[in-house]
């Protein structure tokens, strides 16, 4: 009975989980475990004998018992130290860097643009940027000679060998959204339309892609002076300081008169400030709208008029924030848009500010 007892206690201190100490339980004291084989063997014993043996079998059954209750109770306790040390968590370490963008000067500029203008009773509108020659070039009365459409270096989508109709482009400018938006919405209109545009030049202030902000306003009595405030008017709300313009007789297909529009600054110390000093910069392009492009909008010249204006918007980032090279806004250079990119959280608003 030593023997025995000390086989199956040192087996069970010695048991490495709880399957180990299930096994050792089925091979002592289960049905057929060497305990209970000797338990039955009391019954071939003199009353004498088992009166002996029967209380220290039964003593090593209990022993055995609480020795195989005690190590489950140690495994489990072990198995639950081993997950809290495992599954344990510094909820007082900082958080894990995420990368976070920026919001891109264009797009920037482009709100800040919208905001103003909308302010005044501008709508978005938007045209495709694949254009056909139609809308780009003929409605806004450039015909095919005209040296315009070679002048803006346009780009030309290809068509299948045979097919001779004339090649869509990539539009030169947001103008064909003048035509689509008259079409669709008819006189009076007031929209603007920011987007991209595509022409073959590539220096410091030109890339093959840039934006553009078109704005139209049509209806009975609009003129030239209308133009000028609201343009005066969105100069110094998106520079934050009262600019003059000044309006240089101009000549664009698609108004008459036209105008192309400088506003004040200094070059001082080699960086330009606008709405100070007397240089000027232009800016943009405007006029009254054409009347045979009113006509192509399906407008009646007769009863309606008014005005158009077509800017950069890349041109306006560079001025607004001192970005010296156009080229690198599209060059996605992660230091680049870091430092020049905006917080996603700041939009830009007139009661904000810009
Ligand atoms: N479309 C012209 C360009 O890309 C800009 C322009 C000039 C737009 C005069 C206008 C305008 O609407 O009236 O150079």
């Amino acid at each position: 009975m030593d023997d025995l007892r000390d086989k199956y206690l040192t087996r069970i201190a010695g048991a490495a989980d709880e399957t180990a100490l299930e096994d050792l339980r089925l091979a002592a004291v289960g049905k057929k475990g060497e305990v209970s084989l000797k338990m039955r063997e009391l019954g071939k014993m003199t009353p004498e004998e088992r009166q002996v043996a029967g209380p220290m079998l039964n003593a090593l059954k209990d022993e055995i018992n609480s020795a195989l209750a005690a190590k489950k109770v140690a495994l489990e306790d072990a198995a639950l130290d081993a997950r809290l040390a495992d599954e344990w968590l510094d909820v007082t370490l900082p958080a894990r860097d995420r990368p976070q963008g920026t919001i891109h000067p264009v797009s920037q500029v482009t709100e800040e643009v919208t905001a103003i203008l909308a302010d005044m009773g501008f709508a978005v509108a938007e045209g495709p940027q694949i254009e056909d020659d139609w809308h780009n070039f003929d409605a806004l009365n450039i015909p095919s000679h005209h040296p315009a459409r070679t002048e803006m270096d346009t780009f030309y989508m290809a068509r299948k060998e045979g097919d001779n109709r004339p090649p869509h482009v990539l539009r030169t400018h947001t103008s064909p959204v003048q035509i689509r938006s008259m079409l669709d919405q008819g006189a009076p209109i007031r929209i603007i339309c920011p987007g991209r545009v595509y022409r073959a030049d590539y220096d410091q202030t030109h890339t093959p892609m840039f934006h553009q902000v078109e704005g139209l306003a049509i209806d009975k009595d609009i003129s030239m002076a209308n133009l000028k405030w609201v343009l005066e008017e969105f100069f110094s709300a998106f520079f934050g300081t009262k600019v003059k313009t000044r309006f240089r007789a101009s000549h664009f297909p698609f108004t008459e008169p036209s105008a192309e529009v400088d506003i004040q600054c200094s070059f001082e110390g080699g960086t330009v400030k606008v709405g100070e000093g007397d240089s000027w910069l232009e800016v943009l392009g405007s006029g009254m709208v054409h009347p045979k492009v009113l006509e192509a909008g399906g407008i009646d010249p007769a009863e309606w008029q008014g005005f158009a204006f077509g800017m950069g918007i890349d041109r306006m980032a560079m001025l607004k924030y001192g970005i010296p090279d156009l080229r690198a806004f599209f060059d996605s250079d992660l230091r680049w848009l870091r430092h020049y990119g905006f917080s996603a959280l700041q939009v830009p608003t007139l009661h904000g500010g810009l």
